[in-house]
């Protein structure tokens, strides 16, 4: 049976959150944990130095009949007329140049997904930049320096639910992993009518509960909808109208539902390396490839210490590496699961196997194997000193109306920024109130994860992107190393974040 929207992204953001796996929703009680390790000068993972080279790209947003395979098109909007839209490669140190012309009916802006870029170039409307009006042009240029897997996507308003993302790789100089082949998975929560989504009824807290007391959550869903209408009545791009996060119709990948499931051919022997992205605007989604267990080799592009896994979880915006070795020839379903028992595949094919029947999807992931960020630590240890500044920040929200995020009590633009100087480290205590999970990311800046449920973290991974569940809390890193005025740090569920759960980073 599948698992309700909610209880599935609780379950999937335990096991982000560092709790233990379960699909009741049920945590480990972690012991207290120690001080922060040695003293050190922090720094990004690659400073690769430019090499003159500029790599250019150019991109259009335009609407779309979009085909996923549901029976049926989708007026959606998408970069070059594509979802997801054209994978971006760029090597460190080569300078990314994307010319954006905007064909939609409003404004628009395309932010760099975990991308320390200059401040400029971050693709905030408002914040960093003017948002693009329809019909002009609109040059982002920067040295593309950290390596790994990243995306971008649309910054403005609800856009992001309509299909403008796309996935951008940075290629190391050096390439320390050994393998065959590569394919790039971007999932994302599909809407088949996006101009008229219908309200989640377990998008709250309160939905959830009040189903769990009696089979009221039709209540539940009521209110979410009478929230929606009571919402902000002042419209910008980030605060004001905010919505109930809509039903999903579908889980896709690389544009594709599972009735047209994109195929990686492979043969008999190949290490093949796959980068998942979670571009979804509200679903986490637990990924397995069948008959094959994977192993993690970078989270959100950032090298790991690898670790092998049945199941990888992402919350919305995470990226996950990870090497399967194909070694059992067949037609095997790579199922991506979400809430609600949306699922979405694609078939790793072997070459010379005969036959059209891809082996069995199962309902559920097969939670026992899934990983957690306990077993997430840096390859190469970045230094860990003691903070200049620390900050609990408490997200809450969704009790009684799901249009209500907040950090500390309060919605942006009346949260409370974080100030720094440069070169300051600020910790950041993040602890979730909530029934729903929440992926908090920070524009310009790595996160180092050096903390889960107040135990420190011996390695601490470095990531852009960090999910909390249900209760769970993370201290994060911060090293204020990319000058800019307001650096935005929000809730990646698009509609938490239009609803308030943001906040910024700002440098004195
Ligand atoms: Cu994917 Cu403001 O971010
Ligand atoms: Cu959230």
């Amino acid at each position: 049976m599948a698992l309700s929207r909610r209880a599935f992204a609780a379950a999937a953001a335990a096991s982000l959150g560092g709790g233990l796996l379960a699909v009741s929703g049920l945590r480990r009680l972690l012991a207290p944990g120690a001080a922060a390790g040695p003293i050190g000068t922090p720094g990004p993972p690659s400073a690769g130095d430019p090499t003159g080279t500029v790599r250019e790209y150019a991109l259009r947003a335009a609407p779309i009949e979009w085909d996923a395979g549901l029976g049926g098109t989708t007026r959606a909007w998408a970069y070059n007329g594509r979802i997801a839209g054209p994978e971006l490669r760029v090597r460190e140190g080569e300078t990314l140049r994307v010319v954006l012309t905007n064909g939609l009916p409003e404004p628009t802006t395309i932010h760099w997904h975990g991308v320390p870029v200059p401040f400029g170039m971050d693709g905030v409307p408002d914040l960093t930049q003017p948002a693009v009006p329809p019909g002009a042009t609109y040059v982002y240029e920067f040295t593309a320096r950290a390596p790994g897997t990243y995306w971008y996507h649309t910054h403005f308003g609800y856009q992001l639910d309509r299909g403008l993302y796309g996935a951008l790789i940075v290629e190391p100089r050096q390439e320390h992993l050994a393998y065959d082949r590569e394919f790039t998975l971007v999932i994302d929560d599909w809407l088949a009518d996006p101009e008229h989504p219908s309200p989640d009824p377990d998008a709250t807290g309160m939905a959830g509960m009040m189903g769990g007391m009696g089979g009221m959550s039709g209540m539940g869903g009521m209110m979410g909808g009478m929230g929606g209408m009571m919402g902000g009545s002042k419209g910008s791009h980030l605060t004001g109208a905010p919505r109930v996060q809509p039903r999903y119709d579908a889980l896709i990948i690389n544009g594709a539902s599972s009735r047209t499931p994109p195929e990686l051919s492979v043969r008999r022997g190949d290490r093949v390396r796959l980068r998942l992205v979670n571009a979804a605007s509200a679903q986490p989604v637990a990924v397995q490839a069948m008959g094959h267990d994977m192993q993690v080799t970078h989270a959100d592009g950032q090298p790991i210490r690898p670790v092998t896994a049945g199941v990888v979880v992402l919350g919305m915006g995470e990226r996950l590496d990870v090497l399967v070795e194909a070694r059992t020839p067949g037609i095997w379903p790579i199922v991506a699961f979400a809430a609600g028992g949306l699922r979405a595949t694609a078939l790793l094919r072997y070459e010379g196997v005969r036959g059209t029947t891809p082996e069995p999807i199962p309902d559920q992931p097969d939670a026992r194997s899934a990983l957690s960020y306990e077993a997430l630590e840096a390859l190469e240890p970045l230094p860990v000193r003691d903070p200049d500044q620390q900050h609990a920040i408490e997200l809450s929200g969704g009790m009684m109306d799901a249009t209500q995020w907040t950090m500390n009590g309060r919605r942006y633009p009346d949260t409370t920024p974080i100030t720094v100087h440069p070169g300051e480290r600020v910790r950041l205590r993040l602890s979730n109130m909530s029934m729903m999970p929440h992926p908090m990311h920070l524009h310009g800046h790595f996160l180092q994860l050096v903390g889960l449920e107040d135990r420190m973290r011996p390695r601490p991974a470095l990531k852009d992107t960090v999910t909390l569940g249900h209760m769970g809390a993370v201290t994060v890193d911060v090293v204020a190393d990319n000058p800019g005025a307001h650096w935005l740090f929000h809730c990646h569920n698009l509609y938490h974040m239009m609803a308030g759960m943001a906040t910024e980073l700002r440098y004195a």
